[in-house]
């Protein structure tokens, strides 16, 4: 009866629209879900199978019947991915795809400025656009977990609340160019190494406190129009077919009407799939490796396989038509999108944007004055000196590698390069000092100098000790890179030290030029162990296509630096949660191909594990420093007392006391005095970044509501909001909150 009145009502909308003469599902002025409504119905089965998985590597087919036309999707998520071919892996050879490379998304969660992730979400939008790609595989916001995780560097750091804030404009600037957001990779993606294979064990309360809140947020507040699911598994389910993940909390409690796409080769069974929540399948069968056919797309999961089950009669069309409603959704708010801009590619205003950005999230980690001199930094770029640069990461392009976020860049300034434009007045020299991985080419884009280095390691480190005792500062460029192992997709780091002889590099430099500067280019911390003797720190990230601009004008003082750490940087990995828990990597089930991962530290991620041991990191989350200093006056809270429905403001000033305009991120920790269960000792739940002239004072106001007093409840499944005494804790370091105010909840 049901299926008669719908057709009936179908059937009106086609007729009530031929008297308009333009089919409802191509009239923009009618509402998005009659048009899909009026769409789907026009589609017959093998259209409908045909939406729903992918037709070559990247892109999935429309209805060309209907003229809805091809979907593209690309990485993702720092810039628009370079072409491949049709259906393998090697580069199209396209002259006109590269790109702008934006900082990688730690560098930017480093901001602690939303308004930074709007701009690099409309820029890189645009640059989508003019490369005819419909949805950016990205932004991912799996947590900092462990910093031995090989793809922390895309991601937004460790704590929820600042994952949050900077997803969803990252979202809505994105999508407000008719580029669709495809949130990754949902959900407990937190580390590489057996990706495949990993099944996370969690508490409701982690699993909802910390690793689903960005995810929820950037559907919830950003709209999101996709989200991928992960490769790993999570009670027992893979999480592109989950029926917990996915139809439950995303789709049913978070009300998500848009487009679950399986991460590339994520799919691996029809029955599950269909029932479990996959709209959209990619990459099944084409790693073209080990295994896979040419072409084999009829063959995925929801393609013949799945039409095979509805024709024999084994399933019905009612879940079919839901993910076809959900891609139709995509196309009318993407591809079919009359309103979408044209875009344009590698413009002058995508450099400014990718280096304002890369300029913000630059965290001063370290800048003393050696023998009671001046600090180090900033250093004066009109004087005649000499200046010694060291290191592979100096010579080196970080653009290229890591995995699926590589890019091809139309450009990408050195930090070699940039020193030497920025220094001109001096002399730069430059020493190797260690050998990394030489390969400048990753998926067929081969860049940059050659890294061609026959001497050995001692050599190396001689070269560059002799060079340095007559330099007046030497700067170190060293870190990680985007080779396996270290911060790249596919594996995670073996070890938390520095590779390639670095720490003894240093140690050597350091002994004959106290005036050394370590620049570090990373997506994560490192053990430092000569943190003591080395006088200023500098955390560099992944900056993209500016590097060596960015990093040579916050050395030089042209930019204040302003970033903070999106997450702690341990001293050592046992001040980690998962590590101290030995929580990670997981045990094997015995004969199966299924390693458990047991979150076994619960909430205790980052910070919150290291206020309960009372430990005291490297480098705290929240911490970074500036050239100009800053002072925090009393807070004042608006109430003493709220109930739910209310919201509590918090008021600080805010001094620039030095001697230089600067911008300091004032950050609210809350904390539950007494509640019925284990809570962190506090969390972050509001912060804002205030820009301020020598001299200059600021109130600056943060809000809180109920929200950021709540805990999931797991007794209830609800968030609980318990009465009693709170404590809002106000500073600039997650290790320095020296204002606080009290305040109850009825
Ligand atoms: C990665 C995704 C990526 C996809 C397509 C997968 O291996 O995990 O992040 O978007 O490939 O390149």
């Amino acid at each position: 009866m049901k299926k008669i009145i719908f057709t009936i009502m179908a059937l009106l909308v086609v007729t009530m629209s031929q008297a308009n003469d333009l089919p409802v599902y191509l009239d923009d002025t009618k509402p998005l879900e009659q048009r899909v409504e009026d769409a789907l119905q026009r589609m017959t089965l093998d259209e409908k199978i045909a939406i729903i998985h992918a037709q070559s590597k990247f892109s999935s087919p429309g209805v060309k019947r209907l003229g809805i036309p091809d979907l593209w999707t690309d990485d993702g998520p720092h810039g628009v991915r370079p072409d491949v071919l049709w259906d393998e892996w090697e580069q199209a050879g396209q002259t006109n795809d590269s790109c702008v490379a934006f900082p990688a998304l730690t560098c930017l969660a480093a901001t602690w400025n939303p308004e930074m992730a709007r701009i690099y979400g409309e820029n890189l939008g645009e640059e989508a656009l003019y490369r005819g790609k419909n949805v950016i595989l990205g932004p991912g916001v799996n947590i900092y977990r462990t910093p031995l995780g090989g793809r922390n560097f895309e991601y937004m750091g460790e704590d929820p609340w600042l994952a949050s804030r900077i997803v969803v404009p990252y979202v809505q600037g994105l999508q407000s160019k008719g580029v669709a957001a495809c949130i990754k990779h949902y959900a407990l993606n937190n580390d590489e190494e057996y990706r495949h294979q990993v099944n996370v064990i969690v508490s409701d309360r982690a699993l909802q406190e910390i690793y689903l809140p960005a995810f929820k947020a950037a559907v919830r507040e950003g709209g999101a129009w996709a989200i991928m699911g992960a490769y790993n598994l999570y009670k027992d389910q893979h999480n592109c077919h989950n029926q917990y993940l996915l139809n439950r909390i995303l789709k049913q409690d978070w009300q998500f009407d848009g487009v679950v796409i399986s991460d590339w080769g994520g799919a691996h069974d029809t029955e599950q799939a269909v029932k479990y929540g996959l709209d959209l399948e990619f990459g099944t069968w084409t790693d073209g490796l080990a295994f896979g056919t040419s072409n084999a797309y009829d063959n995925y999961y929801m393609a013949q396989p799945y039409k095979q089950l509805i024709q024999e009669g084994k399933m019905t069309t009612q879940e079919l038509d839901e993910k076809v409603r959900r891609v139709l959704r995509l196309h009318f708010r993407t591809t079919m999108n009359r309103n979408r801009p044209h875009g344009f590619l590698c413009s002058e205003s995508h450099y400014a944007a990718a280096l304002k950005i890369a300029q913000e999230g630059i965290v001063l980690l370290k800048n003393d004055a050696p023998k009671g001199a001046q600090p180090v930094l900033p250093l004066d770029a009109n004087k005649k000196q000499r200046i010694l640069v060291v290191g592979e990461n100096a010579i080196k392009m970080m653009t290229v590698g890591g995995g699926s976020s590589s890019l091809k860049v139309q450009k990408e300034i050195l930090p070699l390069d940039g020193i030497k434009a920025r220094f001109a007045n001096a002399e730069v020299d430059y020493a190797r000092g260690y050998v990394g991985d030489t390969v400048q080419s990753y998926n067929g884009v081969t860049v940059g100098r050659s890294l061609y280095e026959m001497r050995s390691k001692d050599e190396l480190i001689s070269e560059a000790v002799e060079k340095a005792k007559t330099a007046d500062v030497v700067i170190v460029v060293g870190g990680l890179n985007k080779s396996d192992y270290q911060d790249a997709e596919g594996h995670d780091r073996k070890s938390y030290d520095l590779p390639y002889a670095q720490n003894e590099l240093v140690e050597a430099l350091v002994a004959v030029n106290p005036r050394l500067v370590f620049v570090s280019i990373s997506g994560t911390g490192s053990v430092l162990p000569w943190i003591n003797k080395v006088p200023a720190v500098v955390q560099g990230w992944f900056v993209g296509s500016e590097s060596g601009e960015a990093i040579a004008n916050v050395l030089a003082g042209d930019v204040n630096p302003s970033g903070k750490l999106p997450f702690t940087w341990y001293a050592d990995l046992n001040q980690c949660g998962a590590h101290a828990m030995n929580a990670y990597p997981g045990v094997w089930r015995e004969g199966q191909q299924i390693i458990d991962e047991e979150y076994k530290e619960g909430v205790y991620v980052g910070y919150r594990w290291v206020d309960k041991q009372k430990a005291k990191p490297l480098f705290p989350f929240g911490y970074g420093l500036s050239y100009t200093t800053f002072s925090l006056g009393k807070a004042t809270a608006d109430k003493k007392q709220i109930t739910a429905n209310d919201q509590i403001s918090f008021t600080v000033s805010v001094t620039n006391t030095g001697n230089r305009a600067g911008a300091e991120t004032v950050q609210l920790y809350v904390s539950d005095k007494k509640a019925s269960v284990d809570r962190p000792m506090k969390e972050l739940k509001a912060f804002q970044k205030v820009y301020l002239q020598p001299g200059e004072s600021r109130d600056v106001t943060l809000t809180i509501g109920r929200d950021a007093l709540s805990f999931f409840d797991e007794a209830t499944g609800q968030w609980k909001a318990e009465p009693g005494t709170f404590e809002a804790l106000i500073g600039t370091s997650s290790q320095n909150l020296p204002t606080k105010c009290s305040f109850e909840l009825k």
